[in-house]
Order: structure tokens, then C-alpha cells, then sequence
């Protein structure tokens, strides 16, 4: 079994941990990945406090494990984020704050709460700007990954995030979908994982059963980084732009986005009928390259399982192999 210092901290068993990803995480998904000994995250993204308490005791019905709420600190509601302190979860797990905007309040308030904190940095700055802050562990994450990333890949940004929050504990971000993965994040200074494309494609997981198969046909060379759903949806994301699957949808404005802003109603309403019908060509489906990993849809504990047996066998037996000799 694998153990790191951060099982501690967080009270879990395997160093493993789903990203809060708004709608797409649900009570049962966020329930299954911490009863399998992982961290679940429920975002709490645009839900109101009646929403908020609702969900966590749906989930609190499934488990008395830890988890946590995951809250997109530039546009944070503050009756909400009130609601989600008055729940006193394990972590709050907070990403994408506003330059300008002071971190410290919301760590103080979570930790005065009992929680512990955990922030999500695409570049170093912002990584060591939330260490300052107070954060007990730092998310690193590389552009690879799903939904809205920087531009900083995983392999050079993880050690050095690893060095600049040194001794804050660091999880790697961003293109993670496997054991091989665990231990690659190991190896690059990292304390543990946190996945959220190959959650996405679980039996638990609220997407489309649509969507969750075109993660598994994914190559993973159909990804873009691209402002398109941001502009759809109205929204100017600090740091950060959209990895999504390259469809019909991001095809048709690639390259016109003058127009996309002043279409926006009509794209939005269209764009929000195809993700309810399940349409993949029309509907924005944000994953990572770690999709290309990604080849069957199981329970999300189950991942959580096969992610920490993978890792331990390639630590206590498979890496050896390679190793000619070591003085
Ligand atoms: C559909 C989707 C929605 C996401 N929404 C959020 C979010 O609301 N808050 C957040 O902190 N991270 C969010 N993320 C990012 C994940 O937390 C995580 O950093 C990312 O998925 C890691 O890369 P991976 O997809 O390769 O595992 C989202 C990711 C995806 C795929």
C-alpha cells in the first residue's frame, strides 16, 4: 500500500484524489471515490446553499468518509461559500482566483472551520502565492488536463512547484489517469494524484453515458485548448483556458470568436441542449489527453483501486526491472 504524508493530513488511504468538477461531480461519485479510500470533491460551482447542503448529506448518506468541496474563487457566492463552512467538511478545495483578490480570507475562514485547504495553481507564482496564503496542500496542475488549465505542462511545473511551496505538500494535476501516472507524480517531488477526466468516465459519474464513451474512444489527440466555451458561457477565466474535446462545436468557431460573442444567446441555449441530449459534436466535453488512456468505464472506486495496486506493483517490483544497477 502506498502511503504518503498527505494520507495523513487528509485522514485517507491512497494518495488519490477527485477534482471538484461542477456539474460533473455528483453526490455518488464524490461518495464512491472516498469510500474506496481516495479524496471525493463535490463542486459547488453555481449551486445555491439549499443545493450545497442537500448534496453533502446525500453524501454523507453514502459515507462517513472524508471529503471535500471544491469552490472556483473568482466567482465564489458568498451565501454559498457560508453554507459550505456551516457543513464543515474535511477540505475545501479552492482553483482560479482573480490576481488581485486575497486568498488568505477564505483559507482563514475554512480553517477556522476545521477544514483543511487545498488550492489548485497552473503556474508557480500562483502556487506560492496560496502557500503564503496558508494552504495545507498545493494542487499542480499542467495544461494536459481537462477543463479550464494553464499552460504549464505537468513534467516541468510539478518539481517546481515541489521546490518553490517546499514543505507544503504537493498533488499532482493534470494528465494523471493511472498507476503509472501515481508514480510518475511520485518520482516528480508530488505527495499523490488528483484525476479528473478518468472520473469522468465512471459509472457513478453524472455525464452523458454519450460523453463518458467518446472519453473512451479518445485517442487522446482530440483535446484543445481553446477560449471557445468560456466565451459561449460568458465567463473571462483567470489563467486559464478550456481543454476540450475538438468537436463540431469548437470547429465551427475556431478562429471566429467575434462572432461566438455576438451569437452567444443562440450558441449558449444550443449548446446547452446538446449536452442534455447527449450530443458529443454540439455539446462542449471537457477532458484531458489522459484520455487517450482511458479505455473502459467502471465503478469509481474501482479506479481508485486499480490506480494504487498499478503503482504499487511497478514501485515494488515493475521499476526494478529497469534499474541495471544502482550504487
Ligand atoms: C469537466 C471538468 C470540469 C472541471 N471543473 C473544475 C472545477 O469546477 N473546479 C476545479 O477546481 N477544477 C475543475 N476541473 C479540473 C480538475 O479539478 C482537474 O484539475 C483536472 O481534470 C486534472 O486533469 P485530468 O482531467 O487530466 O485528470 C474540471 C475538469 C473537468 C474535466
Amino acid at each position: 500500500m502506498i502511503r504518503t504524508p498527505v494520507c495523513d493530513l487528509l485522514d485517507i488511504e491512497h494518495p488519490i484524489a477527485l477534482g471538484g468538477m461542477g456539474s460533473a461531480t455528483s453526490p455518488m461519485l464524490v461518495a464512491a471515490v472516498s469510500r474506496a479510500g481516495g479524496l471525493g470533491a463535490l463542486g459547488c460551482h453555481y449551486l445555491v446553499p439549499e443545493q450545497i447542503r442537500d448534496r453533502v448529506a446525500a453524501i454523507r448518506a453514502e459515507t462517513i468518509k472524508p471529503f471535500g468541496l471544491n469552490f472556483l474563487l473568482f466567482d465564489t457566492r458568498e451565501d454559498s461559500f457560508a453554507a459550505a463552512l456551516d457543513l464543515r467538511p474535511s477540505v475545501m478545495q479552492f482553483a482560479w482566483a482573480r490576481p488581485e483578490q486575497e486568498l488568505k480570507v477564505f483559507f482563514d475562514r475554512s480553517h477556522d472551520a476545521g477544514c483543511k485547504v487545498t488550492y489548485m495553481a497552473g503556474a508557480v507564482e500562483e502556487a506560492v502565492r496560496a502557500a503564503k496564503a496558508g494552504a495545507d496542500i498545493i494542487i499542480a496542475q499542467g495544461t494536459e488536463g481537462g477543463g479550464h488549465v494553464g499552460w504549464m505542462a505537468s513534467m516541468p511545473l510539478i518539481p517546481m512547484v515541489v521546490d518553490a511551496v517546499a514543505p507544503v505538500p504537493v498533488l499532482a494535476a493534470g494528465g494523471f489517469a493511472d498507476g503509472r501516472g501515481l508514480v510518475a507524480a511520485l518520482a516528480l517531488g508530488a505527495q499523490g494524484v488528483l484525476l479528473g477526466t478518468r472520473f469522468l468516465a465512471t459509472v457513478e459519474s453524472p455525464l452523458h453515458p454519450n460523453f463518458k464513451q467518446a472519453i473512451v474512444d479518445s485517442d487522446g489527440h482530440d483535446t484543445q485548448l481553446s477560449e471557445i466555451p468560456d466565451i459561449a458561457a460568458g465567463l473571462v477565466w483567470p489563467g486559464a483556458m478550456t481543454r476540450s474535446r475538438r468537436n463540431h462545436f469548437i470547429e465551427r468557431w475556431a478562429g471566429r470568436e467575434w462572432a461566438l460573442r455576438q451569437a452567444r444567446a443562440e450558441a449558449m441555449s444550443k449548446l446547452r441542449a446538446a449536452r442534455e441530449s447527449g450530443d458529443v459534436d454540439e455539446g462542449p466535453l471537457s477532458m484531458g489527453q489522459d484520455s487517450g488512456l482511458i479505455h473502459d468505464v467502471p465503478p469509481a472506486g474501482e479506479i481508485v483501486a486499480r490506480i494504487a495496486k498499478e503503482a504499487e506493483e511497478i514501485l515494488t517490483r515493475g521499476l526494478s526491472r529497469y534499474v541495471v544497477k544502482v550504487h
